[in-house]
Parts: structure tokens; sequence; C-alpha cells
């Protein structure tokens, strides 16, 4: 059984502005969308590119090296839903944002 581990204080996490952090050997980006914070692998699937380098959109985030497009809702690609992003459980407390990378 995997245990939370503090990744960013709240404040850290901005609307709309992906944030890469690492938990050990995994790269992650939060992003807080519409006040809730989301938790995605920083590595997209077409190349491996940092998606926290990608912008929010409509509800997506998109990757900058080509435009693949991601659904934050549950993170799946908009050109194949099957493709999804892996996504991690998260949480705040007191003003911190704990990850759950199991
Ligand atoms: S690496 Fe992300 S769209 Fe190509």
């Amino acid at each position: 059984m995997s245990k939370p581990v503090k990744v960013a204080s709240s404040a850290q996490v901005k609307e709309n502005k992906p944030l890469a952090v690492r938990v050990d050997d995994k790269k992650i980006v939060l992003i807080r969308y519409q006040g809730q914070v989301l938790a995605f692998r920083d590595s997209c699937p077409h190349q491996g590119a940092p998606l926290s380098h990608g912008v929010i959109k409509d509800g997506r985030l998109i990757c900058m090296y080509h435009g693949w497009k991601f659904n934050l809702s549950d993170g799946s690609f908009t050109g194949n839903p099957q493709l999804k992003l892996k996504r991690f459980d998260v949480r705040e407390k007191n003003g911190e944002v704990f990850v759950d990378v199991g």
C-alpha cells in the first residue's frame, strides 16, 4: 500500500498553469483546473515531450511538441479515447498537495 507524498504547496499550483514535480523517479505534471488539482504522468505518449510545457485550453492539455490534446476530465487523447495519460490520485490538505504515485 502506497502513501501519498507531499509534492507542492497549494499556492504553487496555479489555475491552468502546468507545474512539473518529481516523486522518486517519476515525473508528474500538476494542473489546477476549475479549482481542482489533477496529476498526470509528465510525458506525452506520442514522443515523450514533457506535458508540463503544454498549455491548457477548453478543458484540454495540449502538448507543445505536435499538438496532441488530452481531456483533463480523464486524461484521454482526443484522437483516440482508448489512449489515456497515467493519472495519479491527488489530495489537498492544509495548503499542501499530496500525490499517490502507487
Ligand atoms: S510529443 Fe506530444 S504531441 Fe508529439
